[in-house]
């Protein structure tokens, strides 16, 4: 496998059912190669087609990668939650991103 992408529920409240949390993971020799945005094109077009209408999760400020592949597929950024993971020991801020699923509308 070169790429997956999942999108469980975002929260089980049923006003926001629609929402969906998503992971992205390519396998580290292939990176850089547009897999990553192949599967998230995959992903929210499989989503908007089931009706959720929004994608949304959390990453972390330095992962430019992640950053550069959200933006890439027209992410907005949310706003920051601080001191939200803690990573060996140490706290690690989260930038939230959400996308507006516009074929679910
Ligand atoms: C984040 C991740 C999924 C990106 O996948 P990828 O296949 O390497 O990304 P792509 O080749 O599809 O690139 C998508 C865009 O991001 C850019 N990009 C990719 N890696 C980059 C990097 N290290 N620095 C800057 N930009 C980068 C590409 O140029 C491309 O932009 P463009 O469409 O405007 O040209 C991959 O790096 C990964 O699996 N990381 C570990 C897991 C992770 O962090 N997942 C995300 C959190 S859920």
């Amino acid at each position: 496998m070169v790429a997956w992408a999942s999108a469980p529920p975002y929260s089980d409240r049923k006003a926001c059912e629609g929402v969906r949390d998503f992971s992205v993971y390519v396998a580290r020799e292939r990176r850089g190669h547009g897999f990553g945005k192949l599967a998230m094109e995959a992903l929210a077009a499989e989503c908007g087609r089931r009706g959720y209408w929004k994608l949304v999760s959390r990453v972390f400020p330095e992962n430019q990668a992640s950053l550069a592949l959200c933006r890439a597929l027209g992410f907005r950024d949310v706003g920051v939650y601080h001191r939200h993971a803690k990573l060996d020991g140490e706290w690690r801020d989260c930038l939230i991103v959400e996308l507006l699923l516009s074929s679910s509308f």
